[in-house]
């Protein structure tokens, strides 16, 4: 992979700042990887790689994706960084989950998911798209990754098809999540359909059950190897995977 600028969102934790951890840690790392974080005291340990870290620049940026101001100034701060270059890779990874089954579900469950889990990427993108535009312009050929491109963390509970009669009850109750999943993978077709001229690779890509505080320690993958499967499969992506949804090991999913 040769991205050069990666712009990893809710990376103060979780998936997002394994990320960080493993992106600057490549053979051939970015020149510049841009960390959002919403809350300055927890930034510790983005503190600590960007301070150890001498190859790539870590551009640690406040950004709520929900606020639109917020946005719009990462962006600049991205622009004002990056240059003619443009960006390389937007890494939407930043999301809530709040357990709330029916009937109990309020609509300020079910907004909270939506306004973060997919308009909050797809604002991002939007914002985010002229500088993908000017990295892909740079370029000629096929998609992929080194040129410009949108990873989406999207979740398998966001998978109609497979949700199905034989899980657990509990699944059931992560009902504005699940709604909000779905939601982005379709979003985000959408959104490769009508940039498909663009040299913009956008995929959506579930990262599987990671021990993060949302997957918990429940869960069966370590956040070293979903993350690490991950940025595998990145480099092997092309225009046949434009708006699909994938598994972290590039196995297709279904919507
Ligand atoms: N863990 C799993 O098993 C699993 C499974 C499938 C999919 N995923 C997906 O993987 C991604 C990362 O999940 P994770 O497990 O790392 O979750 P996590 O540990 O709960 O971390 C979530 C991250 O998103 C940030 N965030 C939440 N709301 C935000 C907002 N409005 N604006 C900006 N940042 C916001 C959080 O920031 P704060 O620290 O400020 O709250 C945090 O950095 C998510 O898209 C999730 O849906 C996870």
């Amino acid at each position: 992979m040769e991205a050069e600028s990666v712009l990893v969102t809710g990376a103060n934790r979780g998936i997002g700042l394994e990320f960080v951890k493993q992106l600057v840690r490549l053979p051939n790392p970015p020149k510049f990887v841009f960390a959002t974080y919403r809350d300055e005291s927890t930034i510790e340990a983005l503190k600590e790689i960007r301070d150890a870290t001498k190859d790539t620049q870590v551009v640690l940026v406040k950004m709520d994706i929900t606020k639109k101001d917020e946005v719009e100034s990462a962006r600049k701060i991205i622009e004002a960084k990056v240059g003619d270059k443009g960006l390389n890779l937007l890494i939407n990874n930043a999301a809530a989950l709040k357990m709330q089954g029916f009937p109990d579900i309020t609509d300020e469950n079910l907004l909270l998911h939506f306004n973060t889990n997919t308009i909050g990427p797809v604002m991002v993108l939007k914002e985010m798209l002229p500088l993908l535009q000017k990295a892909a312009a740079l370029k000629s050929g096929g998609m992929n990754v080194s040129r410009a491109a949108v990873l989406n963390i999207s979740a398998m509970g966001g998978s109609i098809t497979e949700l199905t009669d034989e899980q657990p009850m509990i699944f059931l109750s992560a009902m504005g999540y699940r709604i909000s999943k779905a939601a982005l993978n379709m979003a985000m077709r959408v959104i490769a359909l009508t940039i498909k001229e663009q040299g913009v690779l956008v995929v959506n890509m579930c990262p599987g059950w990671v021990k993060t505080d949302m997957g918990s320690d429940r869960a069966l993958l370590t956040v070293e190897e979903s993350v690490s499967n991950m940025l595998e499969t990145l480099p092997r992506l092309n225009e046949s995977h434009h708006g699909t949804f994938m598994r972290r090991k590039g196995e297709l999913a279904q919507f």
